[in-house]
């Protein structure tokens, strides 16, 4: 009797360690996080793509500055942190080569002759914040001017539903899921920044209105990715779930900072709500492995680390913004999945419709067996020659080949995430995804906030896997054991 105590004692002590570390060392060091940005750099080159990458730098280097952050807006006037200068490039870059298009009045940003209304004013945050650290003083163009050309383009010239909602695609009304991410929150700072609570107001209405379109109450209330027109997708989307609940984060973040604050609370609790009901529908669908799939309920559909990244992160910046805390134990699966190592014991879990990373068209480097010794080829074979020098001329990135710290789970050497939902053709698997690396920098940046916190909310749920549950958990193993 007393042996056999003994050895279960030794097996929870043994338990307790294996939790224990396995819940350390699940964040990425700098070096990967920069290597994650220069990637990023690198393949954002569509208007969605360049609007989510100049949000996810304003949250992870200047957290002051983010919608997301408690201090209040409009942010701080007088010197711009060195901090901000990537990101007033990025509107730099935009509103220059908007100029040459020689076009005055109404007119996005960014061509749409793909049809996107919806995409380019997600720059529109950059773009008012170059305007109001008056960047133009410095360079010569004309922010607010192209701020307002915008807003007036989307408020006039693209379609809308009866009832108001305004299309995601120019030629005929649609409404994706993606839209909640790119339009509402540039319409809420616009409105703090030049003191109209109507837009305030517009930003809030549009959520309303393309959550009222969007919900799936046969599906938890999950959303569905597009309604309405020609290419019409009533799948749950996962991704699409993630860029509904962070535009609408930052629609609160917004309101909640501003002058408005008061009187636009009841607007801040419905915001609130939409995006815990997102959450409620999709974290049930969480597989095994802290994945969900492409669609979230739809088993036979691939493993998809974006969508995946840009939902966890979405938990944190609730609890942070609402207090709301119930599926942090989902969150901090979902983060240690992906930032696990390659060689961490929770491989084994991988889900088995996933064998491998991706189809990608260059030789792939193994992630399990990546040694230091970096034979792998330049990782893109459609990156130009263009993107590389400007990624390798951003002094702090890393260099494209050199495999950056310990091999991980999820991220080829050169830190692309994988698997990921290829992000010009939303049922498809594809090897690199801008969007995704965006949505690490944004996962890092939440957790990074709320772990400043105490990570407050970490035991929500009784569920082994938190760092501190399981430390917790090895303690009491331990003082047992020496107290037998
Ligand atoms: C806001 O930013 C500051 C400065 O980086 C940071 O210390 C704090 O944790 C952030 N707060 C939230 C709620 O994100
Ligand atoms: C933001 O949150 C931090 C941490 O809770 C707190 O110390 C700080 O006073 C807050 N700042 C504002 C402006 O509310
Ligand atoms: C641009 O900045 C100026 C000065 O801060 C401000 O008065 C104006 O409202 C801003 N315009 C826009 C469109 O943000
Ligand atoms: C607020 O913005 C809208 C849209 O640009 C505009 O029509 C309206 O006149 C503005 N209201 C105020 C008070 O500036
Ligand atoms: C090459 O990359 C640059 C910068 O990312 C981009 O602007 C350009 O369109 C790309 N050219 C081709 C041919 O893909």
């Amino acid at each position: 009797m007393k042996a056999s105590g003994l050895r279960s004692w030794n097996l929870l002590l043994a338990a307790g360690i294996l939790l224990a570390s396995a819940a350390r060392a699940q964040t990425l060091t700098d070096d990967q996080l920069d290597a994650v940005k220069a990637r990023l750099a690198e393949g954002a080159t569509h208007s969605w793509e360049i609007g989510t990458r100049a949000e996810a730098l304003i949250e992870a280097d200047t957290p002051t500055y983010s919608v997301l952050n408690n201090t209040s807006l409009p942010p701080p006037k007088g010197q711009t942190p060195s901090s901000l200068d990537e990101v007033i490039s990025i509107a730099r870059s935009i509103v220059q080569a908007r100029a040459k298009a020689d076009v005055q009045g109404p007119q996005p940003f960014m061509d749409v002759n793909g049809g996107a209304a919806g995409d380019p004013p997600s720059i529109g945050v950059a773009v008012l914040l170059a305007n109001w650290t008056n960047a133009g003083a410095q360079d010569g163009q004309n922010y607010a001017g192209a701020a307002q050309d915008q807003l007036e383009y989307l408020l006039t010239q693209v379609p809308k539903t009866s009832d108001g909602a305004i299309s995601h695609r120019q030629e005929q009304v649609q409404l994706w899921s993606d839209f909640v991410y790119m339009v509402p929150p540039f319409l809420a700072y616009y409105g703090v920044l030049t003191q109209n609570q109507s837009l305030v107001q517009e930003a809030y209405d549009q959520c309303r209105l393309y959550r009222q379109y969007l919900v799936d109450d046969d599906a938890g209330g999950m959303w569905k990715h597009i309604v309405m027109g020609q290419n019409t997708d009533s799948g749950h989307w996962s991704t699409g779930n993630g860029w509904a609940a962070a535009g609408m984060l930052r629609v609160l973040g917004t309101i909640q900072h501003s002058q408005y604050a008061k009187q636009m609370k009841n607007q801040a609790k419905d915001l609130t709500n939409w995006v815990s009901e997102i959450h409620g529908g999709i974290y049930p669908h969480l597989r095994t492995n802290g994945l969900f799939g492409n669609y979230a309920d739809d088993s036979s559909t691939f493993d998809d680390a974006s969508g995946t990244a840009i939902l966890a992160s979405t938990v944190y910046r609730l609890a942070l913004l609402a207090g709301i805390h119930t599926h942090l134990p989902q969150a901090e699966q979902s983060r240690k999945a992906l930032f696990a190592p390659a060689s961490s014991s929770s491989s084994s879990s991988q889900s088995s419709t996933s064998p491998s990373p991706s189809p990608s068209p260059s030789p792939s480097p193994s992630l399990s067996s990546s040694s230091t010794t970096s034979s792998a080829p330049s990782p893109s074979g459609s990156s130009n020659s263009t993107a590389t020098t400007a990624a390798s001329s951003s002094s702090a990135s890393p260099s494209a080949t050199a495999p950056v710290g310990p091999a991980m789970q999820h991220f080829t050497s050169d830190m692309w995430l994988t698997p990921v939902v290829n992000p010009n053709s939303f049922g498809n698997e594809g090897s690199k995804s801008p969007e995704a690396q965006a949505f690490v920098v944004e996962l890092s940046s939440a957790w990074r906030d709320w772990a400043a916190l105490g990570s407050p909310g970490a035991n929500a749920a009784v569920r082994i896997g938190g760092g501190k549950a399981a430390w917790a958990c090895a303690s009491v193993v331990l003082t047992v054991m020496f107290a037998v």
